[in-house]
């Protein structure tokens, strides 16, 4: 398949760019240019336009953009156009271009609005955020219900807690201990996208995503193993 990565500059998206391009011809999307020889197409996913010309011609989308940090704070945040407008802008050029296979890449902090932490939490628990980030993460997974429903696009959501590599003993922010039970490595990560691409059929799915022995403790790991057979293997 070609295959767009959007976000293909980022710190989940070089295990991605690397796994995926074993079966798949693969287009990068950033707002940054990237080293790499990939096609590549630069721009903002706020843009319809350019994410028009992004997708063009490709068979399935993976989405791991992630507006930056800096931009959550302030009444004139910017990280809704990235990460809301982008997302509608993705799922409706998708829509457009009769194109069905999408991935998206949402996160933990879909559920971290619940009080306390002996929630045991399930692909079934209600989303409620507690973070601008968390609440820009629920309105995606709500834009990708909304075109799974009314367009029949196929889109998976997978909700990672903390990304790290573990080879590497690093997370994005730098070096970083990667046993706490939220840790999750970006390897095991790819593998579950590129099972993803695979699915048949239609609707939206979201998959909580354990990665290790502790995070199976307190997630619900059984969607994910029976739908797609993954399961984390490097922590
Ligand atoms: N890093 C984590 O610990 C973590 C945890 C849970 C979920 N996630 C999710 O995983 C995904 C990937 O996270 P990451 O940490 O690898 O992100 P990252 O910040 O490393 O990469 C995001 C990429 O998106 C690009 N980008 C930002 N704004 C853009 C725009 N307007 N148009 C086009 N591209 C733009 C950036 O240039 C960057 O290359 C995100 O969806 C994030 O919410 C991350």
């Amino acid at each position: 398949m070609r295959v767009l990565i959007c976000g293909a500059g980022g710190f989940l998206a070089q295990a991605l760019v690397e796994v995926l391009a074993r079966e798949h011809t693969l287009r990068l999307f950033d707002a940054r240019p990237l080293t790499t020889l990939h096609e590549q197409i630069v721009g903002d996913v706020a843009d319809f336009e350019t994410v028009q010309k992004a997708l063009a011609g490709c068979d399935a989308v993976v989405d791991v953009i992630m507006a930056h940090e800096s931009t959550y704070a302030g009444p004139a945040t910017t990280a809704f156009d990235t990460n809301v407008r982008g997302m509608y802008n993705l799922l409706e050029a998708a829509r457009l271009q009769g194109l069905r296979q999408v991935v998206h890449m949402s996160t933990g902090s879909v559920f971290t609005g619940h009080p306390g932490d002996s929630l045991h939490t399930g692909n079934e628990t209600p989303l409620r955020a507690d973070s601008p980030y968390g609440l820009t993460k629920v309105l995606q997974e709500q834009v990708c219900q909304y075109f799974a429903d009314r367009h029949g696009l196929a889109i998976t959501a997978f909700r990672p807690w903390g990304i790290c590599d573990a080879k590497l003993g690093v997370t994005k922010y730098g070096p970083a201990a990667t046993t706490s039970w939220y840790m999750i490595d970006r390897y095991d990560i790819a593998d579950a996208v590129a099972l993803a691409l695979q699915r048949p059929g239609s609707g939206f799915r979201g998959y909580i995503l354990p990665g290790n022995a502790a995070a199976r403790e307190r997630l619900d790991a059984d969607a994910v193993e029976r739908d797609l057979g993954w399961r984390a293997t490097r922590l």
